[in-house]
């Protein structure tokens, strides 16, 4: 029977996988579904910030390089995520006591160092991940902050990390990645006008990342549309952290099951699946197809979205759902 990744191939994208880095490590039958199932993997947490440099000047290689092995030794690409985000920042960093000139110095550092360091194994980074707010508006994150002080635009360092990620890995395709990014609207409108600007500028951003956290509960309009208009800006895209959540059962202790409370939106599930899968497939440009975790037994999203799960391709005990046999159709 092929596999998701033998159909991919033919198919001419890649299809991929956010892996936890101890469950690859320690769960066999987790490991045989990464390695045969998925020609592309991306560390769901271990090439993070705060796992790659705990403390200042310290950096813990091991778990990513463990990870990057496996996926050579397995003939699969390796997505980076990601040099820059406001989230999962070591401690060290977020309440230590930097002027704005040194914050800028660490994040030099901080994207030469690791850029350079995994240079040869990577073949896309999300060199910046979620930097745009909902309503088109830039995220105040502690970079852009730090560039105001400075008496800069505070997005101005989005092109400075692009150009210093370039410099240390000229081979690896350098991504800007972000949520709510799949269909029009105020925050993929301005991220389209942002680009726009950096390739202006001469910025080296090869591709646009969109997460595909999706959800049943909101509608779904206009993705091909949407990847088709950055694509023809001379940009790969790529689908990098799907999954489709819906409202699950409780048991009557209270527990959240990974059961679809409504039977009609378990069934909707299945098909934004397909039609994601699709809109992929349908835009050249877009190469590849990333989803976020092998199972429901080890997704986000129960732990993030209260009352929801579902999201993924196989159920708790690790065994294909219809979602899976889904995308095999599709490809
Ligand atoms: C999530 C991981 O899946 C969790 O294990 C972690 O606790 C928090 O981060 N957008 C991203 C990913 O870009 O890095 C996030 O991953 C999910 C949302």
């Amino acid at each position: 029977e092929n596999t998701l990744r033998a159909l991919a191939e033919a198919a001419g994208i890649e299809i991929g996988v956010a892996v936890n880095a101890d469950l690859l490590e320690n769960n066999v039958k987790y490991r045989n579904i990464v390695n045969t199932q998925f020609s592309s993997v991306t560390a769901e947490n271990v090439m993070k910030w705060e796992a790659l440099n705990p403390q200042p000047g310290v950096y813990d290689w091991a778990p990513a390089e463990a990870l990057i092995a496996n996926a050579e030794a397995n003939g699969q690409v390796v997505r980076g995520h990601t040099l820059v985000w406001h989230n999962q920042l070591p401690t060290w960093l977020t309440t230590g006591d930097y002027s704005a000139e040194e914050l800028r110095a660490i994040l030099e550092n901080h994207v030469k160092t690791v850029a350079a360091h995994f240079a040869g194994d990577i073949q896309q980074w999300d060199v910046v991940n979620e930097i745009f707010n909902d309503d088109g508006t830039f995220r105040e994150t502690i970079w852009y902050l730090a560039y105001e002080e400075l008496g800069l635009p505070g997005e101005q360092y989005v092109a400075d990390v692009f150009r210093w990620a370039n410099e240390a890995d000229p081979e690896a395709l350098l991504f800007y990645n972000d949520y709510n990014l799949e269909f029009t609207g105020p925050k993929s409108n301005a991220a389209y006008a942002f680009v726009q600007e950096l390739i202006a500028a001469g910025v080296p951003i090869d591709g646009v990342g969109f997460q595909g956290h999706l959800d049943t509960q909101y509608g779904y309009p206009d993705l091909q549309n949407n990847l088709q208009r950055f694509a023809d800006l001379g940009l790969e895209v790529a689908l990098t952290e799907v999954d489709i959540r819906t409202f699950v059962t409780q048991k009557p202790n209270g527990e959240y099951t990974n059961t679809p409370a409504d039977p009609a939106e378990g069934a909707e599930q299945v098909d934004w699946w397909a039609r994601t899968l699709e809109a992929c497939l349908a835009v050249e440009a877009c190469n590849s197809y990333t989803v976020w975790g092998v199972s429901d037994a080890n997704s986000w999203i129960p732990g993030w979205f209260t009352g929801q799960g579902a999201g993924l391709l196989y159920d708790m005990h690790d065994n294909p759902k219809p979602q899976y046999e889904a995308l095999r159709e599709v490809l």
